[in-house]
């Protein structure tokens, strides 16, 4: 077991971002806390966990009274050993800020998919107004010494209010998201006003080297004034009035905690339940929330293809798929369930026979030892993004494989492709070719299998959710190299986004 390194944080680890780790839904007329889903959450709690640190955020919901809220919080607190504190949204805000802003023209925009993006001026207005409102619950709260660290695409401008609002203490951002490329940042009515605010902050932290890249190109070309000094995670960016750090972590996972839950009785037991329901049968497994960006048509076309290419697995094999709803009040993803339920409407009706459906589906999210469960069982894990800023999914699934038997088909266009290299790298746009990866991630031997794991698991053991944590502390530490020439652009990348 790897030991977690120390840190030098003094005072409280303060993390903000749009959501709080779960979110409160009505059950029978009562505040109900479920969990939240997606990799921020998943990589943020055993953080705030481990140093009883400050949760800011919004609860994601605008149902209930500030008392019910508090009481409920409350709760969750005893039991999470961290605080949270909310913020709360009215139902306009939401519609601005969140669904529009961040939803329709950040969250596409930046993972290439401008031809998605609404840029309704009202939006912008309300992503200005809720980053000043959780601006001034920092403000509110925020000590000496605390170690303020505000996260991901929809709170980009809390910086700039900060600053001009005379607050002194530093300042780290972290995006949790793939940067733009300049010919599609350019794109952003508020381009100028955006890259301005980043630099408001102290640091920059992005997922890859290609996004750094794609944020440095972008300052250079739109910021007269923008000048970069250093190199990897010591390049300082300099404007006439900012000076900020800007460095590359890729954010990971506890891997020792999902290990050890992998091996506990019940996930065993979620394992052999399981297995006995599918006896014989090779499993694929996939689990993604509800998005566009996850590739999952493309996917299901490359499972038609397998399943037309391979007939010798016909019966032999299942497909798991699990979508966990998401951003269900946005129209592209209500259009996106539709597509996904009529592709695997599709498959199966053509190729199910009595006592096997090639695809089983499930639109709810899993309790951890279901997801664990279904993580240990499968022989292949089919993780195939159109563009993903990390992506958790592909390094939970080798976590939790403790046997080292299951393979994975992982797309080039995960952040996560860089580290991963022993994974089946796939291009998901071409059908063919991931047809023939599932093909050979099932068929290849059992020691080379074993060889590939282990390997895959020994980088993700190494560079976990501490170590990540620890890099970016200690860079915000560092001091930069001088006289590096203006001009100086980070290595350009072996492959892809490396
Ligand atoms: N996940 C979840 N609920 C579920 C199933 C999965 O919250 O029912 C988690 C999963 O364990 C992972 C995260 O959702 O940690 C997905 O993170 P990823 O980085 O892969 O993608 P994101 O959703 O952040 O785009
Ligand atoms: C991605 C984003 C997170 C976001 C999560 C879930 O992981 O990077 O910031 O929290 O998706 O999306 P939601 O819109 O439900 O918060």
């Amino acid at each position: 077991m790897i030991k977690h390194q120390k840190n030098s944080i003094t005072g409280r680890l303060i993390v903000v971002s749009n959501r709080l780790p779960i979110i409160i839904t009505k059950k029978d007329g009562k505040p109900h806390i479920v969990p939240g889903s997606g990799g921020l959450i998943t990589a943020m709690a055993p953080l705030l966990k481990k140093h009883k640190g400050i949760w800011i955020g919004w609860i994601g919901t605008h149902d209930f009274s500030e008392e019910e809220i508090a009481k409920a919080l409350h709760e969750f607190e005893k039991e999470a050993g961290f605080k949270l504190v909310s913020i709360s949204l009215t139902k306009e805000e939401i519609a601005d800020y969140y669904e529009g802003f961040a939803n329709e023209i950040i969250w596409p925009l930046f993972h290439d998919l401008h031809a998605l993006c609404n840029f309704k001026p009202s939006y912008w207005k309300g992503y200005q107004s809720v980053n000043i409102k959780f601006a001034e619950k920092i403000k509110s709260i925020a000590k000496n010494l605390d170690f303020i660290w505000i996260h991901d695409y929809h709170l980009m401008l809390v910086g700039k209010y900060l600053k001009q609002n005379y607050f002194n203490y530093k300042l780290s951002f972290f995006l949790h998201i793939p940067f733009a490329p300049i010919d599609i940042f350019l794109k952003i009515p508020w381009r100028f006003e955006i890259l301005r605010a980043l630099l408001d902050f102290d640091s920059l932290g992005f997922q890859t080297q290609r996004d750094m890249r794609n944020f440095i190109y972008n300052a250079k070309a739109l910021l007269k004034d923008a000048i970069f000094r250093g190199s990897g995670n010591k390049t300082l960016c300099l404007t006439d009035s900012t000076v900020t750090k800007v460095g590359v972590y890729p954010i990971s996972i506890d891997f020792d905690e999902f290990e050890e839950k992998a091996k506990s009785p019940e996930v065993e037991k979620e394992v052999q339940s399981i297995r006995q329901s599918l006896p014989g049968r090779k499993l694929v497994f996939s689990v993604d929330r509800l998005d566009y960006t996850k590739g999952i048509p493309y996917r299901l076309e490359a499972i038609a293809n397998f399943l037309k290419s391979f007939p010798e697995f016909h019966r032999k094999v299942n497909f798991i798929q699990v979508i966990v709803p998401s951003r269900t009040d946005i129209q592209g993803y209500i259009d996106l369930k539709e597509k996904i339920d009529k592709a695997v409407s599709q498959i199966n009706s053509e190729y199910t026979s009595p006592g096997w459906i090639p695809i089983h589906y499930m639109f709810h999210s899993l309790t951890p030892v279901q997801l664990l469960g279904f993580y240990r069982a499968s022989d292949v894990a089919l993780v195939t993004p159109i563009k993903d800023g990390m992506n958790l999914v592909c390094k939970e699934y080798a976590a939790a494989n403790i046997e080292e038997k299951g393979a994975l088909v992982l797309s080039e266009f995960a952040g996560a492709a860089c580290q991963l290299k022993e994974a089946f790298l796939i291009n998901p746009y071409d059908v063919e070719g991931t047809s023939r990866s599932i093909y050979e991630a099932l068929t290849l031997s059992e020691e080379k299998r074993h060889f590939r794991m282990k390997k895959l698991r020994q980088k993700i053991r190494k560079e976990n959710i501490y170590f990540w944590l620890n890099s970016i502390l200690e860079s915000s530490g560092e001091h930069p190299i001088s006289g590096v020439p203006d001009e100086y652009i980070p290595e350009e990348c072996q492959k892809f986004n490396e």
